[in-house]
């Protein structure tokens, strides 16, 4: 297990379309661990593997860390069998995009079908902060971040701060 650093915005690798895992084993497994470690060290709440350089299917969430106590789920080879007419907005960011948060507008359910960390095919139905979190996840493996869902403007304005900041880092 590992913590990995997490690709920042505007990097290319973040648009890549990530690829489906062809078997859930020791590799994946791993994959899986190194995913959770890096998004605890960076106190988030979901990662998909493309945060961290490899494009592969695997999204890993764990919406209820509390007490210090961990659950991730992973989900890999995720596919959205349903999404609700409804929808339903929720403030988002992203460990990809660092001090940038912004309302987005998703359906407010979903059905996702997915294999577990032991490669068990699970479907589950999802409402709430989870249901936004996992269409959040899945567009990471399409190549999409939360800000290309907001207006030209304010996804311009997102990735000039963005520009800067990693000058700034670079610089220092
Ligand atoms: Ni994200």
């Amino acid at each position: 297990m590992a913590i990995r650093p997490i690709l920042t915005a505007p990097d290319p690798r973040l648009k890549a379309v990530s690829t489906d895992v062809e078997a859930v084993d020791s590799a994946i497994r791993a994959l899986v661990d190194d995913m959770a470690d890096s998004m605890y060290a960076a106190e988030g709440i979901g990662l998909a593997a493309v945060q961290i350089g490899v494009a592969r299917r695997v999204i890993v969430i764990d919406l209820d860390q509390k007490d210090g106590k961990k659950n991730p789920i992973a989900y890999i080879n995720p596919k959205i069998l349903w999404v609700s007419e409804e929808m339903a907005t929720f403030e988002e960011g992203c460990l990809s995009v660092p001090e940038i948060w912004d309302d987005v507008e998703r359906p407010a359910r979903c059905k996702v079908e997915y294999l577990d960390r032991d490669g068990v095919k699970k479907v589950l139905e999802a409402d709430g902060l989870l249901a936004t979190c996992i269409q959040h996840e899945m567009d990471h493996l399409n190549g999409v971040l939360f800000i290309d869902h907001l207006s030209r403007l304010k996804r311009s304005m997102a990735i000039k701060k963005l520009t800067k900041a990693k000058k700034l880092e670079a610089a220092s």
